[in-house]
């Protein structure tokens, strides 16, 4: 409890550099991948949409902007300091009807099966220990059956300073098997849902990967969630 309230605070502080962070690591803060991953979550008509560990909002808002107008968007993030960057940001552009939640990914505080879409950017990597695959599980039963999780990723970076400083970074917050779920997104999806795809967006840095949870009631029940 404690470590997690430790990490929660990292990102407060780190929430201050945030977005100057993102534009100096990939060049662009709220710019095209992050609008990409939005773009492929609202092609399918959606009534209901999470972005998990959302930040300060940048695939939010892009959620909110390409989605039908009554589209419920839901950002949700463990840290208040990423919330309220989030928040005034976006209020500041005069986007209003996000709906923000302080909460932990590996415990939604959701109904089943509330959700047709759930995103998730450049997240999953940093989550510790049993975290992510807790959260895999939440995000299954928080999506509608035939819903979508779609989670945008990082390529571990080519370039020596910014692959020292990533990894230098996943050892300050402690993201144990980072390095094996960069390169094993797929395998740990398809635990869970029964349907996984996986696209690497130009130019070669992020990727999508796509689950999907079945329409019907028995292919949709993994045994690596069963309760
Ligand atoms: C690298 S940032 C990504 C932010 C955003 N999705 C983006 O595209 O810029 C990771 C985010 O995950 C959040 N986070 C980490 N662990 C979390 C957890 N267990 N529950 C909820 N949020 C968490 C952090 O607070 C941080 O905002």
């Amino acid at each position: 409890m404690r470590r997690q309230a430790l990490r929660r605070r990292y990102y407060d502080l780190f929430s201050r550099l945030y977005d100057r962070f993102v534009t100096w690591h990939s060049g662009e803060p709220t710019g095209p991948m992050r609008r990409a991953l939005a773009e492929r979550a609202t092609q399918v008509s959606a009534r209901r949409v999470l972005d998990l560990c959302c930040g300060t909002g940048a695939v939010t808002w892009a959620l909110a902007e390409t989605a039908p107008a009554d589209t419920v968007v839901v950002g949700l993030d463990f840290s208040w300091g990423m919330l309220s960057r989030g928040k005034a940001g976006v209020e500041r552009a005069g986007c209003s009807g996000i709906r923000w939640v302080q909460a932990d990914a590996a415990a939604l505080p959701f109904k089943n099966g509330v959700f047709d879409v759930v995103t998730c950017a450049y997240a999953l990597y940093e989550l510790k220990g049993q975290a992510r695959s807790v959260m895999l599980c939440e995000v299954a039963r928080a999506l509608a059956r035939g819903g979508r999780f779609l989670a945008m990723e990082h390529e571990v970076p080519t370039r020596r300073l910014l692959r020292a400083l990533f990894f230098v970074r996943l050892w300050v917050i402690g993201a144990e098997g980072a390095r094996a779920f960069l390169g094993g997104e797929v395998q740990e999806f398809g635990r869970v849902f029964p349907r996984v795809a996986r696209e690497v967006l130009p130019p070669g840095k992020s990727k999508i990967v796509m689950g999907a949870k079945a329409a019907t009631p028995p292919e949709a029940d993994q045994a690596t969630c069963a309760r």
